[in-house]
């Protein structure tokens, strides 16, 4: 089976309505006749519905939630479930991304709890991980990704690894400019590639899209995509503006 190739925006904590909308549509008329490149646009909570309609008749185009709760539903003032997110028209949630595990603590047991309420929601996941600066220094990164992959994934249905995504997204490279090498990325992503055969096993490696996310952008997006085990990318700063979004559509 051939892997999907997958260009991501993160929208991250931007954008008025006008503006989310504006860009939603820009990026669905630039990438018309643009085939077999999946993407998905992760706008802020408010927006997911009035963007899930842009999106609704394209076959390539999805709407996804930067994050859901761990909880089902109940008394969790300021919680958004997994089961309102897939109602509002959403496909997709991120989970595990480094500012939630930074700046809200999320732990592997909570990031668990999401995978768990996101797929009883039929919403599918991409699943981000990656290394600090201090780990790669100290030669860590290796097993630092490896850890995160392993305890997380291991509770991960097997049944159902045809929808999962994956993200490596060094945390050093993300929102400050510095990106991974197409080298260093390339050796990750097949390192990658290798636990998630342990974990699942080799075949279903295979078909497993691991992107890149880490000031990915429209100068190096060719490059990024040329290595061998990187299916697409989880843009963050560029995702904001339609033009570059598509050059880097327009990168594989
Ligand atoms: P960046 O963000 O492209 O702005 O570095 C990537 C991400 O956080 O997904």
């Amino acid at each position: 089976m051939k892997r999907k190739k997958i260009v991501a925006g993160n929208w991250k904590m931007n954008l008025s309505w006008v503006e989310a909308f504006d860009l939603a549509t820009s990026i669905k008329e630039k990438s018309e006749g643009v085939a077999g490149i999946q993407k998905i646009i992760f706008p802020p909570l408010p927006y997911l519905q009035m963007l899930s309609v842009i999106v609704e008749d394209e076959a390539d185009f999805f709407v996804g939630a930067q994050n859901c709760s761990e909880h089902e539903k109940g008394a969790y003032t300021g919680e958004v479930s997994a089961e309102m997110i897939e109602s509002a028209g959403a496909s997709f949630v991120l989970v595990g991304h480094s500012e939630r595990r930074m700046y809200f603590s999320e732990t592997n047991e909570q990031l668990i709890q999401k995978i768990n309420q996101a797929l009883k929601s039929d919403l599918k996941i991409i699943f981000c991980f990656g290394e600090h600066l201090n780990e790669r220094n100290n030669n860590l990164h290796f097993e630092t990704v490896k850890q995160q992959l392993v305890e997380v994934l291991k509770h991960y249905p097997k049944e159902k690894t045809n929808e999962l995504l994956i993200a490596y997204e060094p945390v050093w490279a993300i929102g400050t400019g510095e990106t991974a090498t197409p080298a260093q990325a390339q050796e990750m992503h097949a390192f990658v590639r290798k636990t998630l055969s342990e974990i699942f096993s080799n075949e279903i490696a295979q078909t497993i899209s691991i992107l890149y996310g880490g000031s990915c952008n429209a100068q190096n997006a060719k490059e990024l995509f040329s290595c061998e085990d990187v299916d697409g990318g989880l843009i963050g700063g560029a995702s904001l503006k339609a033009e570059d979004f598509c050059i880097i559509m327009n990168s594989f």
